[in-house]
């Protein structure tokens, strides 16, 4: 009954541009996808702790109809806690930004940040294809294997490398978390936990404003996903 929530961050200027990497804000229309999503998941909080209860409350009238005492006293379960983890980009942090921190506990985390494409950051794809075809080829050779050259550039096997620690930590823990990312960060955490092949992940579409909910069972992952409509 575990979720684990993924989403991308509200739109932001450089989506509205085709611009890949940077530290942009949120568009008018990412801010409302932000707003819309801490109201959804409020509810679906509160929605949760209904469904935990009347499990519970199952659980207890089948106990009595047995007429068997309980192995051990019974009382009602602890709610869920719920986190939020964003990357430490200005567009996950606003779309995390509607969130009251009374109900959900928020953390900001580098290792969720998007690729980094060094000196191809602030580019369009077309810029890239135009300016640097050699780099833009090399890429469509080999997505995953492909490094962005500059300081700091990463490759897909590079972002797998450090979400390593965040897969172990959500595998670890039993809160309901949901995840605020970026397009590659998302591919990556959807690809491992639906079991889909590395081959997957590069071309995984993954679009603004939807939001993916896992749920890990012993002989695989139910999931659903839930588009923004305006
Ligand atoms: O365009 C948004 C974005 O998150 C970029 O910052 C990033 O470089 C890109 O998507 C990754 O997608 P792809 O690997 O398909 O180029």
């Amino acid at each position: 009954m575990r979720q684990i929530w993924i989403t991308r961050h509200g739109e932001s200027t450089d989506n509205e541009k085709g611009r890949i990497g940077g530290d942009a804000s949120l568009t008018e229309r990412g801010d409302r996808y932000s707003k819309a999503l801490a109201k959804f998941m409020e509810y679906k909080k509160k929605e949760f702790r209904r469904q935990q209860l009347a499990e519970y409350a199952k659980l207890v009238r089948l106990i009595e109809q047995s007429g068997s005492e309980p192995p051990t006293p019974m009382s009602e379960p602890e709610p869920v806690n719920f986190c939020v983890w964003t990357s430490m980009l200005k567009r996950a942090v606003e779309t995390a930004s509607y969130f009251d921190e009374n109900d959900f506990d928020l953390k900001e985390m580098r290792m969720l940040n998007e690729i980094d494409a060094g000196i191809c950051d602030g580019m369009t794809y077309s810029e890239i294809r135009d300016n640097l075809p050699h780099e833009y080829k090399a890429r469509m050779a080999n997505k995953i294997g492909y490094r962005y050259p500059g300081v700091g550039g990463e490759s897909y096997l590079d972002v797998i490398n450090r979400l390593r620690a965040v897969i172990v930590e959500i595998e670890r823990m039993s809160d309901n978390c949901l995840v605020i990312c970026h397009r590659v960060v998302a591919r990556i955490l959807l690809a491992y936990f639906m079991n889909l092949g590395r081959d997957a992940i590069g071309d995984l579409e993954v679009p603004l404003h939807t939001l993916y909910v896992l749920e890990p069972k012993p002989y695989g992952v139910e999931w659903e996903l839930y588009k923004y409509n305006e």
